[in-house]
């Protein structure tokens, strides 16, 4: 994951920033480099690899200026070779970048056209080029930072400096975070609070769509409608923990606004954005045989499973076994040689999961782990690591990990599909858009997290919550409620919508909430009609839709309105709004959020 690091120092920063970078290292990066403003004019050093390559750089060629930015990059758009490596730069501006810029193909026809030269295949150019486009025409860099961040479509968090310039810096945070940090006449930007410990510890973070001029008199924050916001400065513990909370109450909220960028580098490693192609690991067997997929796992990652059986069977047409792992260990289910079986983990440690594991491998099937954890049993254990990029996940609750397996999983889908002849060129670049659309769009979501504060006060008074889908919205009504009692401790039930009139309708009453999660797919009507069943019997209907109707004229207690997105990505944006109300029905009771009782986050026991 890329790291953002920036100085208005009293010296020479190049040194200090590649101290800084040294902290986002966890992250992940294949690449750095560092820019500085000297005598007016911008210079750059950059190196493929380790910050020990970009160090020899500095070491041979130093660079004086005291300001400046840095960064390490995970490569997305773009090979990870020094000619991608940030910053990036032309004679008037400098930019490091986090995230995703979605629409780049259309800027970079737009600046092509305008004479504009790319030297890059990556998607930050476009932003180099949009300001120094602004600056040729004689606007001045804050006006043309305001001019430009419009432009942008995606998830992102830019650093910029100007040439003649030695007193400016700008942030601009759009889903990714960005934290700026106060010091004695310095100032400093980084991606969080930790990277900024050795220099700070006051640091403000900036919130969704604010932008920051920082001069090394102070800072003032914009918000995206380009308004003066005062944001507040706080102590940030980093100096001490690896990972804090930033400013948020608890891990499990850090953990679900961190989704924008943790899903975007996660895609990032299994598809190349720039040609809009899926571009997956070799499993070590041909995808194109491939007759049958086991997948096994246990709770939420089961859940990130059972949604892959969806997209698995539908744009691959291969048949998918799958079972939660403490049955599937017992079950000596017969498995045809040479099959792929799939284990979905966060911990790689899940005791259930790594005796199925051992079980398939002595059945003769290749063994692929969707992991979040690179150096766990399960990873070590398995032919191919499919690993999610979340970052570590402290919240008992697993929030960015699902949504990072539901990415590998849509990715697998789709390069299973092509192998076997069942999805087209064109099939394929319209479903790898989608997938990059997914960060902006759970950005929009998360803008909208006051209506769940509103509803935890009526859900925190439920004895019991029904939550319905159908297709592969059923495994998301599963992991909602799955989410709601292991948190709140509300007894929740998820059901296929179809299946309400086989029983668990008798439970309905007006006491009931029941969340129904209804993307307008092809199997919207019949979750309608299933939904008009609730209503006439009193039941108080929470609808999550992206349909414009909301509810088709069925009588709601609640309505959360979605993006209007491709139904491909729905599980995606849909365990967003399934993630809100269980955080904020637990906050609302007061409960333990990140460490609910009699739960552990690593289940290393049968
Ligand atoms: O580490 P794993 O992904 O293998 O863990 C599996 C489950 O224990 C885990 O997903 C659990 O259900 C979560 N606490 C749910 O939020």
């Amino acid at each position: 994951m890329c790291g953002i690091v920036g100085i208005l120092g009293k010296q020479a920063v190049a040194g200090d920033i590649v101290e800084a970078l040294r902290r986002l290292e966890y992250r992940g990066y294949d690449s750095a480099g560092v820019a500085t403003v000297e005598n007016g004019l911008l210079d750059r050093r950059r190196a493929e690899g380790k910050l020990r390559n970009l160090e020899a750089r500095l070491h041979n060629q130093p660079l004086q200026g005291r300001t400046g930015i840095g960064h390490t990059r995970w490569a997305t758009h773009g090979k990870p070779v020094e000619r991608n490596a940030h910053p990036h730069m032309s004679a008037k501006v400098s930019v490091v970048h986090n995230g995703i810029i979605e629409n780049f193909r259309e800027l970079k026809a737009e600046l092509t056209a305008d004479g504009y030269k790319f030297e890059t295949e990556t998607d930050t150019e476009t932003v180099v080029h949009l300001l120094t486009r602004e600056l040729g025409r004689g606007v001045k860099p804050v006006d043309a930072v305001a001019n430009m961040l419009p432009r942008l479509q995606g998830a992102f968090a830019l650093g910029i400096i100007f040439a003649g310039n030695d007193n400016l810096m700008i942030g601009a945070r759009n889903g990714p975070p960005l934290a700026v940090g106060h010091g004695d006449g310095e100032m400093y930007l980084g991606s969080d609070a930790i990277a900024l410990a050795p220099f700070t510890d006051q640091v403000t973070y900036l919130e969704d769509g604010d932008w920051a001029i920082v001069t090394r008199e102070g800072v003032e924050v914009r918000n995206a409608g380009g308004m003066r916001v005062q944001r507040p400065m706080i102590r940030s513990p980093a100096g001490t923990m690896l990972v804090d909370k930033g400013n948020h109450r608890h891990f499990m909220a850090k953990e679900i606004h961190e989704q924008p960028e943790v899903i975007g580098h996660t895609l990032a490693n299994y598809i190349d954005m720039a040609e809009g192609r899926v571009r997956f690991p070799d499993l070590g067997l041909d995808l194109s045989a491939i007759t049958r997929v086991t997948i096994s796992a246990c709770g939420t990652a089961y859940y990130a499973g059972l949604v892959a059986k969806y997209w698995i069977e539908h744009y691959a047409r291969i048949p998918v076994e799958i079972d939660v792992a403490s049955e599937m260990r017992y079950r000596e289910a017969p498995l045809p040689k040479g099959g792929l079986a799939v284990f979905v983990t966060q911990s790689g440690e899940t005791a259930d999961t790594l005796a199925t594991l051992r079980y398939c491998k002595g059945e003769g099937q290749k063994i692929a782990a969707v992991v979040n954890v690179r150096t766990s049993s399960i990873a070590r254990e398995s032919d191919a690591i499919l690993p999610t990029l979340a970052g570590p996940e402290i919240g008992v609750a697993s929030t960015k990990a699902f949504t990072c397996q539901l990415s590998v999983l849509a990715c697998l889908a789709i390069a299973l599909g092509k192998a076997q002849g069942k999805i087209s060129d064109a099939k394929e670049q319209e479903l790898v858009n989608a997938l990059t659309e997914v960060p902006r769009h759970i950005t929009t979501i998360l803008r909208q997290e006051a209506q769940y504060e509103q509803l935890a006060h009526y859900l925190g008074k439920a004895k019991d919550v029904l939550y319905l889908g159908r297709g592969s919205s059923f495994p998301l009504a599963l992991e909602g409620a799955l989410k709601l009692k292991e948190i709140s401790y509300i007894h929740a039930e998820g059901y296929a919508a179809g299946e309400l009139k086989h029983g668990p309708i008798a439970l309905i009453d007006e006491t009931m909430p029941v969340v129904v999660v209804a993307p307008k797919d092809e199997l919207f009507e019949k979750t309608v009609s299933n939904m008009q069943e609730v209503a006439a019997r009193g039941g108080q209907i929470i609808i999550v839709t992206n349909a414009e109707s909301g509810a088709a004229g069925c009588p709601v207690h609640a309505h959360i309105q979605m993006p209007d997105t491709h139904p491909f990505t729905s599980p995606l944006l849909y365990a967003i709004p399934m993630q809100l109300i269980a955080y904020h029905t637990a906050v609302f009771m007061g409960t333990d959020v990140d460490q609910p009782r009699n739960l552990a986050k690593s289940v290393t026991v049968e």
